[in-house]
């Protein structure tokens, strides 16, 4: 049987939205967007994020997603196609690149997954009055990253070799309104908060001055890329998995709305709440840098919880649990990358692919781990404003270019006939690449 038929694939439009929705809302939004919103003067890096996210990461989350939905194939083989004869191994290289960008996704993600994990259990152990357990589960450790990561690295390979679509899909439809809604009721309560107007101000005003920072505009491209899950295959495979001829520009802005939104209230929730922590006495930044990065939040959140009383205790376990699934379903995602390839083009087993990578995976990971000062923010920083960017780049030639020249993959019909989509494909073939290449240079001097 030729792999074509024997494809999982998404039942309906509604299935590649929750899981694509999954992929995008993560830590990334939570976690990651606050932090460096809080580090990069609030409102000017929202500022700059949104731009980034309308200008270039809204077009590349298509770009990847139409490669894959065109392609039906994984995303090796999906961009070593759509680069046509002549390209066809320098696609077949990008494809493996973003292969690795998916595991160096992984060996970071699995440990900040590991502590929301950690942190919602020690709010139960707390309940159910283990207080020492309590306490070492909330504080962090090498000892607790070893602990955790391995978990939460086993926690999401016994979904994936099961199949994803039946329960994550149906989990996270139920499950992340639940994290709209406590986000929203947060924020509720943390406005009320002495100390937290002097947040909404930093994090609503941009500063204009500082929009045109180069290294602000880079950190909000990449957290851009990251946080729509560009750039490592992940959407271009959940693409494939979507029959041909949708209205794909439809679904796209509808994820990138909501992944937007999303990160926009954490950092309504997570901006204020730093204010209220020093209002009440404690450090938080020191020339404008949050102090510990991007464990500070882990500190705050749950003094946070613990000011609300008797029920802060069940608030805190929800909302680490909530995080985690989220994270669950982001890390589903880039795990299926390399699986789908290992699955298709080396005809390995799925339940066989899955423990492999997730080995890798495990391996890289407690090498961030061992090595955690040096690594940790390395590997973010490298993957997602180097490697992701550069993906994108090479979606917008590939996608503007490559395909021009007669391979078979592209249905110009459709862009012929429509002049909205022309007018689309003129700007990714010619404005994205050329604003993506002008950040770069930027930054380099
Ligand atoms: N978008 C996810 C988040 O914001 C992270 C992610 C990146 C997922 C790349 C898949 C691929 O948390």
């Amino acid at each position: 049987m030729s792999s074509a038929t024997t494809r999982d694939s998404f039942h309906s439009r509604i299935g590649f939205i929750l899981a694509a929705a999954g992929s995008a809302i993560g830590l990334g939004n939570i976690w990651g967007f606050p932090t460096q919103a809080a580090n990069n003067g609030g409102g000017a890096f929202l500022f700059v994020y949104l731009v980034v996210t309308v200008l270039l990461a809204l077009p590349a989350l298509y770009a990847e997603v139409y490669i894959g939905n065109q392609a039906q194939k994984n995303p090796v083989s999906a961009l070593a196609q759509a680069c046509g004869e002549r390209f066809h191994n320098t696609g077949r290289n990008a494809g493996i690149i973003g292969l690795f960008g998916a595991v160096m996704m992984l060996s970071f993600y699995t440990i900040v997954a590991g502590w929301m994990l950690a942190h919602a259990l020690s709010a139960l152990f707390e309940l159910l009055g283990f207080i020492d357990i309590s306490v070492w589960l909330s504080t962090s450790s090498t000892l607790r990253n070893i602990v955790f990561t391995p978990i939460f690295i086993i926690l999401s390979a016994s979904i994936i070799h099961r199949g994803v679509h039946a329960g994550i899909e149906r989990w996270s439809s139920r499950l992340m309104p639940v994290l709209l809604a406590m986000l929203v009721g947060l924020i509720v309560y943390i406005l009320q908060q002495d100390g937290a107007q002097a947040g909404v101000a930093l994090y609503l005003i941009p500063d204009f001055a500082q929009v045109t920072n180069p290294k602000l505009i880079i950190s909000a491209m990449g957290q851009a890329f990251f946080s729509l899950s560009i750039g490592v295959g992940g959407m271009m495979v959940y693409g494939s998995y979507m029959k041909k001829g949708q209205d794909l520009g439809k679904l796209v802005l509808s994820i990138a709305a909501l992944d937007t939104f999303i990160a926009f209230l954490a950092g309504l929730l997570i901006i204020p709440a730093l204010f209220v922590a020093q209002h009440a006495g404690q450090e938080v930044f020191t020339d404008g840098h949050l102090i510990g990065e991007g464990q500070l939040i882990f500190s705050i959140l749950p003094s946070l919880f613990a000011s609300m009383g008797s029920g802060g205790l069940f608030v805190s376990f929800s909302f680490f649990a909530l995080l985690s699934i989220a994270a669950l379903t982001s890390t589903i995602s880039s795990t299926e990358v390399p699986v789908a390839y290992l699955v298709e083009d080396k005809s390995m087993s799925r339940k066989r692919a899955t423990w492999l990578i997730s080995t890798v995976v495990l391996v890289a990971s407690m090498t961030l781990v061992a090595f955690f000062d040096m690594l940790f923010g390395l590997v973010i920083q490298v993957l997602t404003t180097i490697l992701q960017p550069l993906m994108s780049l090479f979606y917008f030639l590939v996608v503007g270019w490559i395909w021009q020249r007669g391979n078979k993959l592209t249905d110009m019909a459709i862009l012929q006939k429509n002049f909205k989509l022309k007018l689309f494909g003129l700007y990714l073939r010619y404005i994205c690449p050329i604003l993506l290449i002008i950040v770069f240079i930027n930054v380099a001097f």
